[in-house]
C-alpha cells in the first residue's frame, strides 16, 4: 500500500507538473484527488489493515494528499500567471505603427477665390454683404437704368420667376448696390459675393449659374482714379506686383463713364498665347462711376456724392488664379479635381 502512494505521488506530481493549462490540472485534480479518484481509492483499502498499520498509513495518506494539494496550488498560480503573460503579449499595442488615415476635406477652389479676394477688400476697408438670389425686376434692372425693353431684361436671356416678369434670378450682383445705398448713408465701402443666374448653355467657358463679386464706393469726391487705384491693388494681391491692367472704354447702362478691365496675360505678359487667345489680355471685369441716376433712384445727391462700382465673375478669376482650363470642372464636384488644392 505504502508503494501504491508513492507511486501516485511521483505520477501525480510528474503530471501536473506538465499540465499546460488550468484545465488539464482540473482533470488532474479529478483524477487524483476527487470523490472517484485514485487516492481515495487508496484510502477506501485501509480497513483491511491492521490496526497498528492503520495509523500509520492514514498519515502517509495524508502527506500525499498535502503534496498534491499543494503541487496543484503552485501549479495553478503558475499557469494563471502564464495565461496573463500570453495575453498581454497578444494584445501589445504598438503605438508606433502609423494609424489610418482619416480623409479630411478641401476646401473648393471657389471658395478659395472667394477667401482670398474678400481678404483683400477688407484689409482695404470693405465691408462684406449679402443679397437675395431670388430678386425684383426693379432692383435687377429699373433703379440700375436698365428700363423695360432693354435688350438685357429679354426672356431669353433671364429666367424670371413670375408671369408678369416682376420677379426673377438676378442677372448680375449689381442689384445689391441699390439694396445697400438705400440702406446706408455714404460713405460706403462693401462688396457683395454671390450667385446669379443667366440662361447660357453649358461649355467650357459658360454656366447658368455662376458667381460675382459685386463692389461699390460712394463717399465725397471718389474719382475714376480711386476705381483704378483699388482695382490695381487687387489684381497685385491676386497675381503678383508685376500685375498690368488697362481700362478699355465700355457701357453698362448703370455707370457713366463706364470701362472694361483686362488684366495683361500673366502667361505670356502681353506676347499673345494660347491662354489669352493671342490677345495679350485677358477680360477681368466691368467697372464705372456710378450713373447720376443710379444715385438718385437711391436717395443719393449726385452733386454731394460720388461713386464707383465693379462687378467681376469669381469663376473667371479661380480659373485663371489656379489654371483650370474648364468652367465645367468647378461644378462636377470630382473628387479626383477637388483634391488637387
Ligand atoms: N453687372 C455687370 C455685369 O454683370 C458688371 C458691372 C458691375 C459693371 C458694376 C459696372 C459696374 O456685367
Amino acid at each position: 500500500m505504502k508503494e501504491q502512494l508513492e507511486q501516485i505521488r511521483l505520477q501525480a506530481l510528474t503530471a501536473m507538473d506538465e499540465a499546460k493549462d488550468a484545465a488539464e490540472l482540473d482533470a488532474l485534480r479529478v483524477r487524483f484527488l476527487g470523490k472517484k479518484g485514485e487516492l481515495t481509492a487508496v484510502l477506501k483499502q485501509m480497513g483491511k489493515l491492521s490496526a497498528e498499520e492503520r495509523p500509520i498509513m492514514g498519515q502517509a495518506a495524508n502527506a500525499v494528499r498535502a503534496a498534491l494539494e499543494e503541487k496543484l496550488e503552485q501549479r495553478k498560480t503558475e499557469l494563471q500567471a502564464a495565461a496573463l503573460e500570453a495575453q498581454l503579449k497578444a494584445e501589445k499595442l504598438d503605438v508606433t505603427i502609423p494609424g489610418t488615415p482619416v480623409a479630411t476635406g478641401y476646401k473648393h477652389p471657389m471658395t478659395k477665390a472667394l477667401d482670398e479676394a474678400t481678404d483683400i477688400f477688407v484689409s482695404m476697408g470693405f465691408t462684406i454683404v449679402e443679397g437675395p438670389e431670388v430678386e425684383l425686376a426693379d432692383y435687377n434692372f429699373t433703379k440700375l437704368n436698365t428700363e423695360e425693353g432693354h435688350p438685357a431684361r429679354d426672356r431669353s436671356d433671364t429666367f424670371y420667376i413670375t408671369e408678369d416678369d416682376s420677379v426673377l434670378l438676378r442677372t448680375q450682383t449689381s442689384p445689391m448696390q441699390i439694396r445697400v445705398m438705400e440702406q446706408m448713408k455714404p460713405p460706403i465701402r462693401i462688396i457683395a459675393p454671390g450667385r446669379v443666374f443667366r440662361k447660357d448653355e453649358v461649355d467650357a467657358t459658360h454656366s447658368p449659374m455662376f458667381h460675382q463679386i459685386e463692389g461699390l464706393v460712394v463717399d465725397e469726391g471718389i474719382t475714376m482714379g480711386d476705381l483704378k487705384g483699388t482695382l490695381e491693388m487687387l489684381v497685385k494681391k491676386l497675381y503678383g506686383e508685376d500685375s498690368v491692367i488697362r481700362l478699355r472704354p465700355h457701357h453698362f447702362p448703370f455707370t457713366e463713364p463706364s470701362c472694361e478691365v483686362d488684366i495683361q496675360c500673366f502667361k505670356c505678359h502681353g506676347e499673345g498665347c494660347s491662354t489669352c487667345k493671342g490677345e495679350g489680355w485677358i477680360e477681368l471685369l466691368g467697372a464705372g462711376m456710378v450713373h447720376p441716376k443710379v444715385l438718385r433712384n437711391c436717395g443719393v445727391d449726385p452733386d454731394e456724392y460720388s461713386g464707383f462700382a465693379f462687378g467681376f465673375g469669381l469663376e473667371r478669376l479661380a480659373m485663371g488664379r489656379f489654371k483650370i482650363s474648364d468652367l465645367r470642372l468647378i461644378f462636377e464636384n470630382d473628387i479626383r479635381f477637388l483634391e488637387q488644392f
